[in-house]
């Protein structure tokens, strides 16, 4: 079996367990288990970029954390990656703020990566990187020499061509996915966007529905929709914690419904909407009145970039206002924590919700949605209230699908949560909870590592076309 060598931007924690992890420990198993090396920056903000790697051998596996200079961190974390790549492929050009000098510390983090790395790698491991850090990572390693199988899988959405064609490095950035021999999205719309990318604006033959080609390499663009541990899940919620246990039995002496949201305190996640909906919901129907509470969770990130700053504020505006207008001296509907809570909390907590409010504008996958359903009494199972424009929601079709946008659509969505009759909310929770049973972490990981491991020739020869950046808006490959 092939050595495993995983590439992203913060390198894991290798010692974590099932109780503190979600995808990282799924993914860290994997390479426990084939053995290999996990690369990434290691979060500071003060080292010298391409300086001293930190190598800790943990079993049969390198864990390599890199330095970045305060500078890069600006320029391709918080810049590139956070201010441009984010919020255009959420679908937010109004958020992008593009810089030249952002885009050069992009490609100068990413080929700082791949040199640093170059000297981990043996011929056979398969290569693995993540997300829209590294992007351009293929592309140097290849320039090394690198010969290796190299796998791309994008965490966020990846947005239509005329949309990504508004960043000034559209073409850099497709043909750099082109350096990949496998390039994997969260959805059939994502895994589409790039395709009609292709067809529109380069010269990229295809050879095959998943496959296209440009110049003498072949690229093979697939969907493979992340999933969770579902049964460890399930057994963390089903824990006893004693703050969670107390907060429950308090709520259940009031007769008092939960409705919850986790999400990182992001602008894509449709905070304010969500807010409004529930605030209309205490307009509309009066009746519920001490009777429900929202809780949103959501702990701040890359608090440097201003539209975070933003969205902080706007939301502790909107919290403040609705909870003025409905609070009374022993309620307070909603109630917003804006810290970390660990895992071992939120299992429990997802469980004694009754219902799962989870909204985002755009999303890749969105996991809490698949954890919510993890973690239901199957006999008092909740109602998952979900976006239509979360990727999960290609998946979890027996779930409320609502548009974020449309704030009394959700109100009213909201209610008819709260007022489902057991029947439906156990039909509909043995058919989520059957899907993401079946489609779990693990199926994932065994999907992408089967494609990047697959070495079939493409179906036509390979043709010849000519760079992105040369091709642009003229000519139109044929599509499937
Ligand atoms: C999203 C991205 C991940 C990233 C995470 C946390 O889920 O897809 O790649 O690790 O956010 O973001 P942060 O900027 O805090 O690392």
């Amino acid at each position: 079996m092939s050595r495993l060598v995983i590439v992203s931007n913060r390198v894991a924690d290798l010692r974590a367990t099932t109780q503190t992890g979600g995808l990282a420990v799924g993914l860290a198993d994997a390479v426990r288990e084939r053995g290999g090396v996990w690369f990434g920056w290691n979060g500071e903000r003060d080292g010298v970029t391409g300086g001293d790697l930190h190598v800790e051998r943990i079993g049969r596996v390198d864990r390599v954390a890199a330095p970045l200079s305060a500078q890069d961190v600006s320029d391709y974390y918080l810049g590139y990656a956070n201010s441009v790549l984010w919020p255009l492929f959420h679908y937010r050009l109004d958020l992008v703020d593009y810089r030249p000098a952002f885009f050069a510390g992009y490609r100068r983090v990413n080929e700082t990566f791949a040199r640093q790395l170059l000297p981990f790698l043996k011929p056979d491991d398969l290569i693995w990187v993540h997300d829209y850090h590294l992007i351009p990572l293929a592309g140097f390693l290849r320039r090394l020499g690198c010969r290796q199988r190299i796998g791309f899988f994008l965490h966020i959405p990846f947005p239509p061509p005329d949309l990504l064609a508004a960043s000034p490095n559209h073409a850099e950035l497709v043909e750099a996915l082109l350096d990949y021999d496998v390039v994997g999205f969260q959805t059939r719309t994502d895994a589409g966007n790039l395709k009609l990318y292709l067809g529109e604006h380069a010269s990229a033959v295809q050879l095959a529905r998943n496959r296209f080609s440009l110049g003498e390499r072949s690229v093979v663009i697939y969907r493979f929709p992340i999933g969770i541990d579902a049964a460890g899940f399930a057994a963390m919620a089903r824990e006893a914690d004693e703050d969670v246990q107390i907060d429950l039995m308090r709520r259940r002496a009031l007769g008092r419904r939960q409705i919850i949201g986790i999400d990182r305190l992001d602008y894509s996640k449709g905070l304010p909407e969500r807010m409004k909906a529930f605030g209309q919901l205490l307009a509309q129907h009066p009746e519920l009145e001490k009777s429900v509470t929202f809780l949103q969770i959501a702990p701040p990130t890359r608090e440097e970039v201003g539209a975070y700053a933003d969205i902080r504020m706007e939301l502790e505006t909107l919290a403040g206002s609705i909870n003025g207008r409905f609070s009374d001296f022993n309620w307070t509907p909603i109630r917003y924590i804006r810290r970390t809570v660990s895992r071992r909390k939120l299992a429990p907590l997802l469980r004694g919700s009754q219902v799962g409010f989870i909204t985002p504008l755009r999303d890749g996958m969105n996991l809490v949605a698949k954890e919510y359903v993890a973690a239901q009494d199957p006999e008092d199972p909740g109602v998952l209230v979900l976006s239509k424009f979360a990727g999960a929601a290609e998946e979890m079709r027996q779930a409320l699908i609502v548009n974020p946008y449309d704030v009394d659509g959700m109100a009213r969505r909201l209610h008819r949560a709260l007022t489902m009759p057991l029947k439906e909310r156990q039909r509909r929770h043995a058919a989520l909870l059957d899907h993401i049973a079946r489609h779990d972490a693990r199926a994932w990981l065994g999907a992408f590592l089967a494609a990047l491991e697959a070495r079939d020739p493409p179906r036509a020869g390979r043709a010849r076309g000519r760079p992105l950046a040369a091709a642009e808006g003229t000519s139109r490959a044929p599509l499937g």
